[in-house]
């Protein structure tokens, strides 16, 4: 059975056109394939339609022939009869074909069983359509809504539950409809509750991969709102699915609490260094102590802006939410750009330790160290005037939480996520230059375990100055991801604290000890 429908199908022949009288003519199969198919009367399309709903229902497993029928059944709509608008349905499905005399906006309703343009009882489906679909006397605007009957598993292979099982399906006759300059809008009442851990997600068919896609398409939809809207810029089969809200409201709210004493810990002991730096004269005589006291700074200048920044945006002052942003965007830059001048100076340090001599070198580090972020927020601001101010922290709900950071996304990318990854290789190989050198200091050595625990603790110590821990960043796609993500960045000035007493004792304990590398006194000299 489903093989004589799908070679029917391709020797061009209308499914039901033996009930028909020979008045179809040919034309050519919409997407240009060489095949030709007969114009279908709307009688043989309800025959499809009952067709492709009986197989739909009788269908013990997935496979791969649904999405040919879908398909099919789109092309069969497509190549319709119509002279204006016709409405068919049956069983599961419905549809209604439309040809437009001149473009114009439309709005289509739908519920289980009808559909209108204009309102039924019991909506399920509403869809704005633009003007500008190109659509002229000779194209039909099909409409087709599939209401999946109950399947023991996902529809059409998907990763999570299709919304009310409900697949909308748009196209123009003749035409590929995509980049559409105003977006089609799908709406779908919110009738079942929606699971707290889950959010919907918008998607579409993907026939050419048999896989669901959401390029192109936006979910407009808040927690509680009675209506969930797709806004995509091209025609296809559309659905919502339900996906695992990542992270879940109550692992946000852990999350947010984790930052907030990390950074209020990374604060009080930041704190606490720079006191000590600036009462130990041993610290202040080395020179890689001032470079890891003005990561320090660096670190204090960006907590104390992140951690009110959510309360700053809560009032309602713009100026004051402009300077936060700036001070938060200009610190976090600062951050990345003395954690990248760490693992230059290491690089020194470790692999030309004897033949370096640089004129002023403290003073060109803070140069490069704090001019290179003034110079990215300067040209930010010179680019985009309005680029700092009230950014929610999900771009999805912008009425959801806010912090006071850089609004314009393109922006904030380039300057943050790029700077980031930037300094993450550049200091990951250092790193490995690190660990080699390590190596090679310890060749021939005999291993000793407290040696061993020494270089494991410089290694951790060095590794959260370079700050590798930034990178995880990269990788916290799962929730567990970001766990550690939060937990390491929000403490990483409380390692520093913790780094920086454990060197003091060390160098209280032997003040001369010179094999250790990372301790190094022999600076560059300035
Ligand atoms: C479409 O149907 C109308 C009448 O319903 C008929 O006159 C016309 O010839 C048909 N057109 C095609 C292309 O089949
Ligand atoms: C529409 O897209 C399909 C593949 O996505 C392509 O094969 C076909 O040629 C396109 N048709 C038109 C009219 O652009
Ligand atoms: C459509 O197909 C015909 C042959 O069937 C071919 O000559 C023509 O170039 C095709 N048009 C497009 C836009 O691919
Ligand atoms: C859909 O609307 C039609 C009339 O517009 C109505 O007769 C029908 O009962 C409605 N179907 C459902 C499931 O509510
Ligand atoms: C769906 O939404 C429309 C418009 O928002 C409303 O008129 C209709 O009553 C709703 N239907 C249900 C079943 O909630
Ligand atoms: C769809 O929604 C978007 C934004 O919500 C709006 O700009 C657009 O005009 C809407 N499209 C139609 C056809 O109403
Ligand atoms: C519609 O089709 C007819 C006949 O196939 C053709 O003469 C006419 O130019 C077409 N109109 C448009 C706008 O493509
Ligand atoms: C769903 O699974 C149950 C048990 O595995 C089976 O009895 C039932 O027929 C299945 N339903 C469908 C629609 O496949
Ligand atoms: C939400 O989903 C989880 C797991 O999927 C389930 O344990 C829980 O009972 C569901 N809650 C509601 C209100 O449906
Ligand atoms: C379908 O998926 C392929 C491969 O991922 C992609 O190239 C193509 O653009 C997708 N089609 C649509 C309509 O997005
Ligand atoms: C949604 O509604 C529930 C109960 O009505 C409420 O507890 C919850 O705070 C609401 N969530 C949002 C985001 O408004
Ligand atoms: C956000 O809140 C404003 C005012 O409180 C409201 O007008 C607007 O509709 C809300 N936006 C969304 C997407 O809910």
């Amino acid at each position: 059975m489903n093989c004589w429908f799908h070679l029917c199908f391709v020797f061009s022949i209308c499914p039901a056109m033996t009930h028909e009288t020979g008045t179809s003519t040919t034309r050519t199969v919409p997407g240009n394939t060489s095949a030709k198919i007969k114009k279908c009367s709307t009688k043989d399309a309800e025959i499809f339609m009952g067709e492709v709903n009986t197989r739909l229902t009788n269908r013990k497993s997935q496979s791969s022939q649904d999405w040919k029928d879908i398909g099919e059944l789109e092309k069969v709509l497509e190549s319709t009869n119509v002279t204006s608008t016709t409405s068919i349905s049956s069983g599961h499905l419905v549809a209604l074909l439309h040809q437009a005399k001149s473009p114009t906006r439309l709005t289509i309703y739908a519920n289980n069983s009808e559909v209108y343009f204009e309102t039924v009882p019991n909506t399920k489906v509403l869809v704005h359509l633009p003007k500008d679909l190109g659509a002229g006397p000779n194209n039909t605007i099909v409409f087709c809504m599939i209401t999946w009957p109950e399947t023991n598993g996902t529809v059409l292979g998907a990763q999570g539950l299709l919304y009310e099982n409900i697949l909308v399906g748009l196209s123009v006759s003749g035409k590929n409809v995509s980049g559409l300059q105003e977006r089609v809008n799908i709406t779908m009442n919110v009738t079942t509750p929606i699971n707290e851990t889950h959010e919907p997600r918008c998607v579409f068919l993907n026939f050419s991969t048999q896989n669901y896609g959401s390029e192109g398409c936006q979910t407009l939809w808040e927690r509680n709102q009675t209506y969930i809207t797709c806004s995509c810029d091209h025609l296809t089969y559309f659905g919502v699915l339900m996906v695992n809200s990542s992270p879940s409201p109550s692992d946000q709210k852990i999350l947010s609490y984790i930052t907030l004493i990390g950074c209020s810990l990374s604060l009080f002991g930041l704190s606490i260094t720079v006191l000590l730096f600036i009462t130990h004269k041993k610290f202040r005589a080395d020179v890689s102590m001032k470079v890891h006291i003005s990561l320090v700074f660096a670190l204090i200048l960006l907590n104390v802006h992140f951690l009110p920044s959510e309360m700053v945006a809560a009032l309602s002052s713009n100026s004051l939410c402009v300077y936060m942003a700036l001070a938060l965007h200009y610190s976090l830059l600062a951050t990345f750009s003395w954690m990248a001048l760490e693992g230059f100076h290491l690089y020194l340090l470790l692999v030309r330790v004897f033949n370096i001599y640089i004129r002023r070198y403290l003073l060109k580090l803070s140069v490069v160290g704090w001019g290179v972020p003034a110079v990215i927020v300067s040209l930010v601001v010179i680019i985009d005037r309005t680029a700092y101010g009230y950014t929610p922290v999900d771009s999805r709900n912008p009425n959801g939480t806010a912090i006071c950071y850089v609004t314009n996304t393109t922006m904030m990318m380039v300057t943050t996520m790029g700077m980031i990854g930037l300094v993450f290789i550049f200091n990951v190989i250092m790193l490995g230059v690190t660990v080699r050198r390590f190596i090679s200091l310890r060749q021939g050595q005999e291993t000793n375990c407290s040696r061993v625990k020494q270089d494991i603790f410089s290694l951790l110590g060095i590794a959260t100055l370079l700050g590798i821990t930034w990178g995880v960043g990269f990788f916290s796609i799962t929730t567990a991801g970001q766990y550690v993500f939060c937990i390491l960045n929000s403490l990483q000035g409380f390692f520093i604290f913790l780094w920086f007493v454990m060197s003091l004792r060390k160098m209280q304990k032997s003040a001369a000890e010179v094999s250790n590398a990372t301790q190094s006194t022999t600076e560059p000299k300035n």
